[in-house]
C-alpha cells in the first residue's frame, strides 16, 4: 500500500455544489474561450496578489514562455537567463523554447531555493556574460519564496528582468508581499497538484507593467490585439473559461486550505523534527510557506525504514477508519 501523494476527491466533496454550479454556468453560456469567466477570474487573481494585471494562459509552462518572450529574451542567440539548478523541468524548458540559454546557479541547501550569494559569485567570475544575461527566474520551490531582496538588488545592478516562477507557491508571501508580485512578472500554474488547482492545465501571469501585460495578452492569442490583425507571431495559449470558473469557485477557500497545510506541516515538524539524520523543511525569516509539497531530506540508509513506518501508519489508519 502506498501513501497517496494527493487526494483531490476529498477537496471536491467539500465544495461540490459550488464547483458543479460553476461548470453548469459555463456550459449553459456555451462561451468557452476567454470572455466574462476568464476576465472575472483574472480580476480576482490581480486583486488577491495586489497586481495591476493578471493574464490567464494555458499552463504554468506557457506563463513562463510568454513572459520570457514578452521581454524579448531569446531574440539573440547569445541571450541568457539565470535560474536555479533545482526546479521542475518547465523552468529551463521555457527558457530554451524562447530561444535563450539557461545559466544555472546552485541552491541554498537550507531552503532548496536559489542561493543569492552564488548569483553574485557567478556574475563576478563571469564579467563577459553581463551584457548577455537578460533575466533571472527565481523559483519559489515547494511553496516557499526565494530570498527576493538580494535578487532585486542584483537585478537592478546588472539590469535584468525578474520573472518569478511561482508555480508551486500561489498564496505564499515574502515580507508581506505575495508570490509573483515582487518581480517584473510572476508566473503561476493551476495544474491539479498546485495550491490553487484546476481540473486540467491552466496558468496565469501577473505584472504591474502595462506594456508587458499587453504583450502577453497578444502572445496568448496568436499575436493579435485586434481580431485577425497579427503584428507579432504568438501562440494559442488561453486559460479555458471552464478552468477559470472552477478556479474562481475555489479561490475563496484558498487561504483556509493554505492554513490547513501549515497546520499539517507543524504537526510533521514536531514529530519528524525529533529524528536523527532527517532534515525537516526550513522556513526563512519573513516567509509565509504554503507547503505545496512537504519535503524532507533523509540519509539514504534511513529512507526505506521511514517509508515502511509511514506505510504501517497508513494501514493502521485505514483499519481504524474501516477503509477497504
Ligand atoms: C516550478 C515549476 N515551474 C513550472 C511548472 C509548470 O507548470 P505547468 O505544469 O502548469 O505547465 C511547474 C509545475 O508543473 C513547476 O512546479
Amino acid at each position: 500500500m502506498n501513501v497517496p501523494f494527493l487526494d483531490l476527491k476529498r477537496q471536491y466533496e467539500t465544495i461540490k455544489q459550488e464547483i458543479d454550479a460553476s461548470v453548469q454556468r459555463v456550459v449553459n453560456s456555451q462561451s468557452f474561450i476567454l470572455g466574462k469567466e476568464v476576465k472575472e477570474f483574472e480580476d480576482k487573481i490581480a486583486d488577491y496578489c495586489g497586481a495591476k494585471h493578471a493574464i490567464g494562459v494555458a499552463s504554468g509552462t506557457d506563463a513562463l514562455l510568454l513572459s520570457i518572450k514578452a521581454i524579448g529574451a531569446g531574440q539573440r542567440k547569445t541571450d541568457k537567463v539565470i535560474t536555479t539548478t533545482f526546479t521542475f523541468f518547465a523552468t529551463a524548458g521555457a527558457i530554451v523554447n524562447a530561444g535563450a540559454k539557461p545559466v544555472f546557479v546552485d541552491i541554498d541547501p537550507e531552503t532548496y531555493n536559489i542561493d543569492t550569494k552564488k548569483i553574485e559569485k557567478f556574475l563576478n567570475a563571469n564579467p563577459d556574460l553581463h551584457g548577455e544575461i537578460k533575466a533571472i527566474i527565481p523559483v519559489h520551490l515547494y511553496g516557499q519564496m526565494a530570498d527576493m531582496d538580494p535578487i532585486i538588488k542584483i537585478a537592478q545592478k546588472y539590469n535584468f528582468t525578474i520573472i518569478e516562477d511561482a508555480a508551486q507557491s500561489f498564496g505564499a508571501e515574502y515580507k508581506g508581499k505575495k508570490a509573483g508580485n515582487i518581480g517584473n512578472l510572476g508566473c503561476f500554474s493551476f495544474f491539479p497538484t498546485k495550491n490553487l488547482s484546476g481540473y486540467g492545465d491552466g496558468g496565469m501571469v501577473i505584472t504591474d507593467d502595462d506594456d508587458l501585460a499587453e504583450k502577453i495578452r497578444m502572445l496568448r492569442m496568436h499575436g493579435c490585439k485586434t481580431k485577425y490583425y497579427h503584428p507579432i507571431v504568438g501562440y494559442n495559449s488561453r486559460l479555458d473559461a471552464l478552468q477559470a470558473a472552477i478556479l474562481g469557485a475555489k479561490l475563496p477557500y484558498l487561504d483556509q486550505w493554505l492554513e490547513a497545510r501549515r497546520e499539517n506541516a507543524n504537526m510533521y515538524n514536531e514529530r519528524l523534527g525529533k529524528l536523527d539524520g532527517l532534515k525537516i523543511p526550513e522556513t526563512d525569516d519573513g516567509n509565509l510557506h504554503t507547503y505545496n509539497q512537504y519535503t524532507i531530506l533523509i540519509e539514504d540508509k534511513k529512507r526505506n525504514d521511514l517509508q515502511q513506518c509511514f506505510q504501517l501508519q497508513l494501514r493502521r489508519h485505514h483499519r481504524y477508519l474501516q477503509v477497504p
